[in-house]
């Protein structure tokens, strides 16, 4: 008889696929679930689980059923929805913010009021309900200006807008389309790196470093995207500017949950500019980033399944422990991403090699026979010694494929000199 647990991941993007695989490379664990998964997901022993991520009933049904020891949840929407408090009042262990401090990625407004209060430092902003008021005030912050969406975007909400007149139709656009709110931003200007916290209850570890690639195409151009590659660690970044992201953004907000009374147990994800005036935060998000993870967790050592273990039982954190070598990942999207992705493509297969890993995220079909579902399809993966032998893995793999209705970035890791 084996004591080892079952988990359950909510979601099914490449995201879940990376937590999925993580946790289940665990010796503690034995079937990992993903609701509702992906097609892909059995190529590493994950098991998809047809049940919506919006269905929460359903999801906590399962969960009993399998004797699931505890859920890790992917993406920001359930956590804004709730599922956190759905799953505590069944009694339910769950890895994740509930409702209230997913606000933090819910709502900019409300990450905004609480940098404020907690003295975390970020753009200076302003909030505005009101698109006269807004127009009085879009010339304050000189050109060019930040203009962000109030709710959820998908990280697509954001515009950049060069000067006046792009800024005044930016706002008359999205108050057309139904935004309520809306925030304009100083424009920071520096890196821009992506840290992720395991938090629980005031303690924190911070996983390897990565960095993603917004824009859809090379050399940083074209619309923002939800991220098109990504690797880790970072060669540019200093030991002493990671540790003033540290002191001076990580230390701040944690302390803030604790005086806020937040009960965190989650991942928060920081996204920041490193500014000549210091770290500088762009944005909150309340789990895990895609498509960092996918690089960020074949670079950790410690067992996944241990250290969530320890945060949602509120025991203390396992060190973190980082693998010596480099992870570098490319995502492979559908034509038109972000805009109007071509959906329902043939992909065929893509052929196993020992030098890469897929990370796959929306394909349907089967694995001999995949379709695109839009947008990100999938990510090809490399860890090698150095971040250039992964460079040079991933790339070499890409340029073999035959995917005309496909795309990707040719320049990943062009920041880290690759
Ligand atoms: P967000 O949806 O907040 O992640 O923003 C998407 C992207 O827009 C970020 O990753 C940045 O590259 C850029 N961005 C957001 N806010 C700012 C800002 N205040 N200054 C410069 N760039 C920004
Ligand atoms: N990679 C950006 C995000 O996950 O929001």
């Amino acid at each position: 008889m084996t004591d080892k647990v079952n988990l359950l991941v909510i979601g099914e993007g490449g995201r879940e696929f990376a937590i999925a695989k993580k946790l289940k490379e665990s010796d503690h664990v034995d079937h990992v679930y993903c609701a509702p998964g992906n097609v892909g997901m059995p190529t590493v022993g994950v098991e998809p689980v047809d049940i919506a991520e919006d269905d929460f009933a359903g999801l906590i049904k399962f969960a009993k059923e399998r004797n699931v020891k505890w859920t890790f949840v992917g993406p920001e929407d359930c956590l804004v929805d709730g599922i956190v408090d759905e799953f505590h009042a069944a009694g339910l262990k769950i890895f994740g913010p509930d409702a209230r401090a997913a606000q933090l990625e819910g709502s900019k407004e409300y990450a905004l009021n609480f940098m404020n209060n907690y003295g975390v430092p970020t753009a200076k902003h302003a909030s505005y309900r009101d698109q006269t008021a807004i127009l009085d005030h879009v010339d304050q912050f000189g050109y060019p200006v930040v203009i962000k969406e109030n709710g959820l975007a998908g990280g697509k909400g954001v515009v950049i807008a060069q000067n006046h007149d792009e800024a005044v139709q930016t706002i008359k656009e999205m108050f057309a389309s139904g935004q309520a709110r809306i925030v304009l931003e100083e424009c920071l200007v520096g890196p821009e790196y992506s840290m992720f916290v395991v938090i629980s209850n005031g303690h924190y570890r911070i996983l390897p470093m990565a960095q993603d690639h917004k824009r859809a195409y090379d050399n940083d151009r074209g619309p923002n995207t939800g991220g098109m590659g990504s690797y880790s660690p970072l060669p540019q970044l200093a030991a002493s500017d990671r540790q003033r992201m540290i002191d001076e953004v990580v230390e701040p907000t944690v302390n803030g949950l604790v005086k806020g009374e937040y009960h965190y147990h989650g991942v928060l994800y920081i996204g920041l500019m490193l500014t000549a005036e210091g770290p500088k935060v762009i944005e909150y998000n309340v789990r895990l980033g895609d498509p960092e993870t996918q690089v960020v967790l074949p670079q950790l050592e410690t067992d996944l399944y241990q250290l969530v273990d320890a945060a949602i039982d509120d025991r203390p954190l396992p060190e973190i422990k980082e693998s010596s070598k480099a992870s570098f990942g490319v995502v492979l999207a559908s034509k038109g991403y972000p805009q109007k992705p071509v959906h329902g493509q043939k992909l065929g297969s893509f052929p196993e090699s020992e030098n890469v890993a897929i990370d796959y995220a929306n394909v349907t079909g089967t694995l001999t026979d995949l379709k695109g579902g839009g947008g990100r399809l999938l990510m090809v993966l490399a860890q090698a010694d150095t971040l250039q032998e992964a460079h040079d893995r991933v790339y070499r793999y890409l340029e073999k494929l035959d995917q005309p209705e496909c795309f990707y970035r040719h320049d990943i890791g062009a920041k880290a000199g690759l």
